[in-house]
């Protein structure tokens, strides 16, 4: 378990890492993402003494890097995988490491087989590949067989062979039960890989919380819809001043996209109108355009967002109930709903006719959320949003 207390970081008053708190766990692989600049390496740097916090503390297991005694039994770093003298085997490079530690020749060769690199263990590092030098600094990191594990930007520059190759790595030394904090400026990358994010912008905590639920909160939701009955399905559409775009597959085949709606609500919609779905799903399209929107809208305005008002925001924006649709007195119905009652679970409420810009704008800065229909120009303003 790693800790992390109110860490900060100044250079001549320059704040690049701003009151940090957070818990890295065991037992899974946990992403420590933000932009470039956002802070990460100096974090991990403090996390293992190379650089001295402004204020706030980072504990391992309750205890400062520098009280460990035999520290690389208890972390393993690779926080540049460069730092690799040019000239030096693989195997001699791990043997000063080795030797300076107290490990033995024969982990040597273990770690150097567990990375794969036991057939090049002769070649100079210097003319290894940058996917070589990064396995060659994760065997270094795992010669002490250490619980903890900390990885700056691992996969950075490795083609897709060797990300796969790190990616994998990393979630077994995770089911080991090794705690594994691994940083990365890519939000495709970090949902692959990480079980849970640590997020941050200009060093400040974005957000703490699982990959799925990250991933969820970030991107909006739309519902595609695939049916024989188009005509009819925009008329139930139209009907329930429900904004949607027309379009076609990648097969051609007629499609309508409806946005801020999730499927439930238009599957049972459609269902309340008898209407046979062949294609019903959703879709969260530009996750790193939410990701990079999250980082810096959140830095901008909402500078200490911590996790759980992160939730709290989440609630507040989930749907409420429609007024246009919405009758008083009506319970929910599980099975077949009648068309007012299915309404009742829409998120927007609907305003038609008043068409405005083109939707975009982040959920919890901006008040309205418009989208333009094909056809059906209708402003959707969500109740829940501040
Ligand atoms: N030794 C240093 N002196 C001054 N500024 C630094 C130093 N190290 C890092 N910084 C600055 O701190 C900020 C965060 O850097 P860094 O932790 O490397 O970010 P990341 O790893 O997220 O890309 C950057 O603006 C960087 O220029
Ligand atoms: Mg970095």
């Amino acid at each position: 378990m790693i800790t992390v207390s109110s860490l900060t970081k100044a250079y001549k008053g320059n704040t690049v890492v701003n009151d940090l708190n957070f818990e890295v766990s065991p037992g899974i692989v946990t992403g420590f993402l933000g932009p470039n600049g956002a802070g990460k390496s100096t974090t991990m740097r403090m996390i293992v003494g190379l650089d001295e916090p402004t204020k706030g503390t980072a504990r391992i297991d309750g205890k400062a890097y520098a009280e460990y005694k035999r520290p690389l039994e208890k972390v393993g770093t690779l926080l540049d995988a460069k730092w690799v003298h040019p000239n030096r085997s693989a195997a001699a490079h791990l043997r000063w490491v080795a030797a300076a530690n107290g490990f033995s020749k024969k982990r040597v060769d273990e770690v150097l087989g567990i990375v794969g690199l036991s057939d090049v263990a002769g070649r100079k590092a210097g003319k290894f590949s940058l996917g070589m030098g990064q396995r060659l600094g994760l065997a270094c990191a795992l010669l002490g067989d250490p619980e903890v594990l900390i990885l700056d930007e691992p996969v950075n520059g490795l083609d897709p062979e060797g990300i796969r190759w790190v990616r994998d790595f990393v979630r077994a030394l995770a089911r080991e039960g090794r705690t594994v904090l691994i940083s990365s400026h890519l939000l495709s990358e970090m949902a692959q890989t990480a079980d849970h994010l640590i997020v941050i912008g200009k060093g400040r905590l974005v957000a703490n919380q699982s990959t799925h639920e990250f991933i969820k909160s970030t991107s909006e939701v739309s519902t595609v819809v695939r049916t024989d009955h188009i005509a009819e399905m925009k008329a139930a559409l139209t009907e329930e001043s429900v904004a949607f775009q027309e379009g076609k597959d990648l097969d051609g085949r007629p499609t309508l996209t409806i946005p801020q709606q999730e499927s439930d609500w238009i599957g049972a919609l459609a269902y309340s109108y008898g209407l046979r779905l062949r294609e019903l799903s959703e879709k969260r399209p530009s996750l790193e355009d939410a990701y990079l929107r999250m980082t810096q809208e959140h830095v901008e305005y909402h500078a200490s967002v911590e996790s759980d008002k992160l939730e709290a925001g989440k609630a507040e924006a989930k749907p409420g109930k429609t007024e246009a649709a919405a009758k008083p007195g009506e319970t929910e119905a599980e099975t077949k709903p009648s068309k007012p009652e299915a309404a009742e679970k829409a998120a927007p409420k609907v305003v038609p006719e008043a068409a405005e810009s083109a939707g975009g704008r982040h959920k919890e800065k901006g008040a309205k959320e418009s989208s333009e229909a094909t056809g059906n120009a209708v402003r959707v303003q969500k109740e829940g949003d501040k």
